[in-house]
C-alpha cells in the first residue's frame, strides 16, 4: 500500500542548516539564533548575508556585502522601460514575475549555474527586487520612477523609492524588522518551488520567477493582502465578531490564521503584534487594529485547540498600512524579503543537487484501447 503524503505534509526531502521551526512550541531560528533576536538586533542585510553564507558575517564581510547591494540597486534602462510599458491595473506580483524574468534576459551571466555565479546573481537580485517593486508602484500610479540612493539602508531606500520622500529612522527600522521576519522560513511552498526549479539545473532567474508565482497565491504570500481585504470588508470593529463567527460556522477559511507547520502562535506574528500594539498605544487604536484584536480572540478561543492561531500575515498588513503602503504591495514586499531565503536555499541545495521528481499513485483506468474519434460518443 502506498501512503500518500497529501500536500507533502511531513515529507523530508533534504537537509538544511538555515532555518529551524518547532511548530508546536512556536519556535523559529535562523542558524540556531531565535527570530526575536534577529528582529531586535540585526538587519535585513546581515540576515541575508548570513543565510547566503551559512554563518554570521564579520563586520568587514557585512560592510562589503552592504556595498555590493548598494552598487547593484539600479535596474537596467530597458527593464525600467518595460515596467513603464506594463498595462495599467496589473497586479504588482504579475509585474514582479515578468520583470524578474526579463531581468534574466538582460544579464549576460544569467545562464551560469556555478556556485559563484549563483551567489553573484543572488546579490544582484536581492538588491534589484526592491527597485523593481518600487518602480512598478510609481509607474502604475502614473509617477516617475525614483532612482535608488546609496546613503540609505535597504529598507529605508525602498520606502524612499516608493514615495519619493525620505522615511524617518523609525519607519526605516520598522520596515527593516518586517523584512527580517519574512526573509526565510524553511521549506515553504515558494522556497520548495525555487529548489524544484534549480534541481533541474535551471538558472537563478527561472528559480526566482517560479518562486514568485508560488508566493503569489492566497494560501501563501497572498494571504497578507487577503487579510486587508477581509478587514476592509468587515469595516467596523463592532461587526468583526459576527463576521468571523459566521465564516467559521460555514467552515470558511479566515485569512492570516492557520499554518501548515505552526500549531501555536507564529513567533513572527507576535513581533508584529507588539509593534501594532505600540502604535495603537501611541496613536490610538485604528479600526484595523481593533478588528484584528477581536478576530484573534475568537480564533484562539474557538480554533486554538485545533492548532489554528494567527500567522505572520495576520498583523503584517497593518504595519505596512501604517507605513502608507497600499495592500496590493504587501505580497511583493514579502518577495522583497523572501528573495534572500530563496537564493540561500537554492545555493544550499545545489551543493548536493538531486533532481526533484516525486510520484503520484495512479488511480486511472487500465487495459484501455484507443477509440477512433468517429466511434466516440
Ligand atoms: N480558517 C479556518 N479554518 C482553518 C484555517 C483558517 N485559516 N486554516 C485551517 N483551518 C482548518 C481547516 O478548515 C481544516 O479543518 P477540518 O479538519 O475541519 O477540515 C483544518 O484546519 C486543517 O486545514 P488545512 O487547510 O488542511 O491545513 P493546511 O496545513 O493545508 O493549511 C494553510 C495551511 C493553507 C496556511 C491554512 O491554514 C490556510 O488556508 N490559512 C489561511 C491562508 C493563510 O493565512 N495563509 C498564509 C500562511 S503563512 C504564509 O504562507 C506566509
Amino acid at each position: 500500500m502506498t501512503t500518500i503524503a497529501k500536500g507533502l505534509e511531513g515529507v523530508v526531502f533534504t537537509e538544511s542548516k538555515l532555518t529551524f521551526i518547532n511548530g508546536t512550541e512556536g519556535v523559529l531560528t535562523h542558524l540556531g539564533i531565535p527570530i526575536q533576536e534577529w528582529a531586535e538586533k540585526s538587519t535585513f542585510e546581515e540576515l541575508s548575508l548570513a543565510l547566503l553564507d551559512g554563518e554570521l558575517p564579520t563586520a568587514e564581510e557585512l560592510a562589503k556585502f552592504d556595498a555590493a547591494l548598494k552598487a547593484n540597486r539600479a535596474i537596467p534602462d530597458q527593464l525600467a522601460q518595460l515596467i513603464r510599458d506594463m498595462p495599467k491595473g496589473v497586479h504588482p506580483m504579475q509585474a514582479l514575475r515578468t520583470a524578474v524574468s526579463y531581468l534574466g534576459l538582460l544579464d549576460p551571466q544569467a545562464e551560469e549555474i556555478t556556485p559563484e555565479a549563483r551567489r553573484t546573481i543572488s546579490v544582484r537580485m536581492i538588491a534589484q527586487f526592491s527597485t523593481i517593486i518600487a518602480a512598478v508602484n510609481r509607474t502604475q500610479e502614473g509617477q516617475d520612477i525614483v532612482a535608488p540612493r546609496t546613503d540609505l539602508t535597504h529598507a529605508g531606500n525602498f520606502l524612499y523609492m516608493l514615495s519619493g520622500k525620505e522615511p524617518t529612522a523609525e519607519q526605516s527600522r520598522l520596515f527593516d524588522i518586517a523584512l527580517v521576519l519574512h526573509a526565510d522560513h524553511g521549506m515553504n511552498a515558494s522556497t520548495f518551488t525555487a529548489i524544484a526549479t534549480s534541481s533541474t539545473l535551471s538558472d537563478m532567474y527561472s528559480c526566482m520567477t517560479s518562486a514568485i508565482g508560488a508566493l503569489k497565491g492566497p494560501l501563501h504570500g497572498g494571504a497578507n493582502e487577503a487579510v486587508m481585504d477581509m478587514l476592509d470588508e468587515i469595516g467596523r470593529p463592532e461587526k468583526a465578531e459576527a463576521y468571523i463567527i459566521q465564516k467559521l460556522d460555514h467552515k470558511e477559511k479566515i485569512m492570516g490564521v492557520g499554518h501548515r507547520v505552526y500549531k501555536n502562535f507564529d513567533p513572527r506574528s507576535r513581533v508584529l503584534r507588539d509593534y501594532a500594539e505600540h502604535v495603537a498605544n501611541k496613536e490610538g487604536k485604528s479600526n484595523y487594529y481593533q478588528i484584528l484584536e477581536t478576530i484573534e480572540k475568537i480564533i484562539v478561543d474557538r480554533m486554538g485547540a485545533k492548532g489554528i492561531y494567527p500567522n505572520v500575515d495576520f498583523y503584517s498588513g497593518t504595519v505596512y498600512s501604517d507605513l502608507g503602503i497600499k495592500k496590493e504591495y504587501f505580497t511583493p514586499i514579502f518577495a522583497l524579503a523572501r528573495i534572500s531565503g530563496w537564493c540561500a536555499s537554492v545555493i544550499e541545495y545545489s551543493q548536493n543537487n538531486r533532481l526533484l521528481r516525486p510520484d503520484a499513485e495512479y488511480t486511472g483506468q487500465t487495459d484501455q484501447h484507443y477509440t477512433d474519434l468517429k466511434d466516440r460518443k
